[in-house]
């Protein structure tokens, strides 16, 4: 694993963790949850992508958000900063320690806390993982509003956190919409109850969304309500070919208005992410096996109409087929099959994982302009590294991942700022739903103004004056750090 360490230097205001801290924390949270255990700890260290590695002596698991308060508010009075940790799924170095924070991992406040029927609203806990949100929503007979390939393993506090976009961002829109409130705790342990479960409020600055997306820099999210869609009876998904980005282009805006209301998800691979995905995936088949094309893209409609939406979509297949948008393609018949078509775009970043080091950026871009930069960091690698593309098209978010047999300073300097300034001039993000964590606390300004990130900067002074929460993230440095 690469060391996250190495450009930043540990802020020496912080307290380094004695025995009297192991012993309080053994006294509020009971001695099973407060974990140090190498193993244990050997794996909160690490992130998702072993490329991210702190050397943290301790994790501590609260149950609720008194647990969660106290243990703030003691890591506040002897400045002792935290890193807060869901699945660790995340993919930017956000979730793991630097250098010796304290993990606080939130998987023990998994509970459910209510579903109401009628309205769709979902009211639990933050360590409730996304899959077992799903799986019960499915019982009741609704879906959550956003889907991911790490559904397995993280937990709603962490996509909240995240402000996590997904599969299903196109169809519903972004967790800023989807949570109608939440609870975190403040460093200095204050609970802001902000848990409303209305769709309008306009009572005063909407606090809410500076925990949405802020990745545990200014507070531990503890509970969140949700507004869930209802499952509608009709699903179907489309895997086709393109065989130039054009197309790709052509066939998303043709998708927009002629599939219109029923389009659920429009997502993309190139023929270089289909390959390693063929290749270091066990178990997926490319389900158009006659020849590779250049593109791929999974079309998925939802809707209620099982005749009307199938009888939709097979003539905008047609269509798209008679004008050349697409060279192959085929709708799934069973579920099965759907899920092996999901299977093929949501392994992408496991293939990469298996593949090697990977250099990922995480790209809002206008769709017309992004794979030029896939194109052009093609020419500028050469043969040095392998160069995939993917992401959801749907919502103008490019994945370009850049993967290499091991982690190369000569390859980095190829790719960044090149890839920053790229995107900066095109007026992109240079995150669009993984965040900045740790990789890009200090390229926010290619992203944002120096006016903007200030006023982030003195937002975070006045809700962790300590600057105990997840120190090292998000912001850059020269604005956080004790001088
Ligand atoms: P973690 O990784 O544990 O934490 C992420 C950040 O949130 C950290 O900064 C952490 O400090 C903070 N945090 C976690 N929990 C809390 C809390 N309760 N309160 C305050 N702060 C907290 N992202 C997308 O947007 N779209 C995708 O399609 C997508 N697909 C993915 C697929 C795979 C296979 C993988 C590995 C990752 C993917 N991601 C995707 C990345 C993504 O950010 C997450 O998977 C997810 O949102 C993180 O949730 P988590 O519980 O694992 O959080
Ligand atoms: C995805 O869309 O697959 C995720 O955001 C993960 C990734 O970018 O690799
Ligand atoms: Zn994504």
């Amino acid at each position: 694993a690469a060391s996250s360490s190495s450009t930043v230097r540990r802020n020496p205001s912080f307290a380094t963790l004695n025995s009297d801290d192991v012993a309080y924390f053994k006294q509020v949270l009971g001695e099973k949850n407060v974990v140090q255990d190498e193993d244990r700890l050997e794996s909160a260290n690490v992130d998702w992508q072993h490329k991210y590695k702190g050397s943290s002596r301790l994790l501590l698991l609260p149950r609720s958000t008194e647990e969660v308060s106290k243990v703030l508010q003691y890591c506040n009075s002897r400045r002792l900063a935290v890193v807060p940790q869901g699945g660790n799924t995340g993919l930017v170095g956000g979730s793991v320690p630097v250098f010796d924070e304290v993990i606080i991992n939130m998987s023990s406040m998994n509970n459910i806390i209510s579903f109401d029927k009628v309205s769709g609203i979902l009211v639990c806990e933050a360590g409730c993982i996304l899959e077992n949100l799903i799986l019960f929503l499915d019982d009741q007979g609704f879906i959550m509003p956003l889907d991911l390939g790490a559904k397995g393993s993280c937990q709603i506090g962490g996509n909240v956190s995240t402000n996590a976009g997904g599969l299903r961002l196109v169809r519903y829109g972004s967790l800023h919409g989807n949570v109608l409130g939440l609870e975190a705790v403040l460093a200095n342990g204050n609970v802001l109850d902000m848990l409303g479960t209305l769709r309008k409020d306009n009572t005063g600055y909407d606090l809410k969304h500076l925990f949405i997306g802020s990745e545990g820099s200014l507070g531990i999210v503890t509970k969140v309500s949700v507004l869930t869609p209802p499952k509608l009876s009709s699903v179907n998904i489309a895997f086709l070919a393109c065989e130039d980005y054009l197309s790709c282009q052509k066939l998303l805006s043709e998708a927009k208005t002629k599939l219109g209301e029923i389009l659920s998800a429009f997502e993309f691979l190139d023929g270089q992410a289909m390959n390693l995905v063929l290749n270091h995936v066990e178990g997926v088949r490319n389900p158009l096996p006659s020849s590779m094309h250049n593109f791929y893209v999974l079309i998925e409609t939802t809707g209620s109409d099982e005749s009307s939406d199938k009888e939709k979509l097979e003539a905008f297949l047609i269509r798209s087929m008679e004008s050349s948008l697409i060279s192959d393609g085929v709708l799934a018949q069973d579920i099965n099959q759907a899920s092996s078509f999901w299977r093929i775009r949501e392994s992408a970043p496991e293939a990469l994982a298996r593949a090697g080091a990977v250099y990922k950026y995480d790209l809002s871009l206008p769709v017309e302009k992004m794979y030029n930069l896939v194109e052009e960091m093609r020419v500028k690698l050469g043969q040095s590294a392998y160069v995939v593309a993917y992401g959801h098209l749907g919502d103008g978010n490019l994945h370009l991942n850049i993967s290499a047999p091991q982690y190369d300073d000569e390859i980095l300097a190829q790719i960044e700022p090149y890839v920053y300034e790229w995107t900066s001039q095109h007026r992109g993000s240079i995150s669009a739903e993984h965040g900045l964590g740790l990789m890009k606390a200090n390229k926010i300004l290619y992203s944002k103004s120096p006016e903007t990130v200030q006023v982030m900067a003195s937002i975070k002074k006045l809700l962790d004056p300590n600057g105990i929460l997840n120190p090292y993230k998000v912001l850059p440095h020269s604005l956080t750090s004790e001088s």
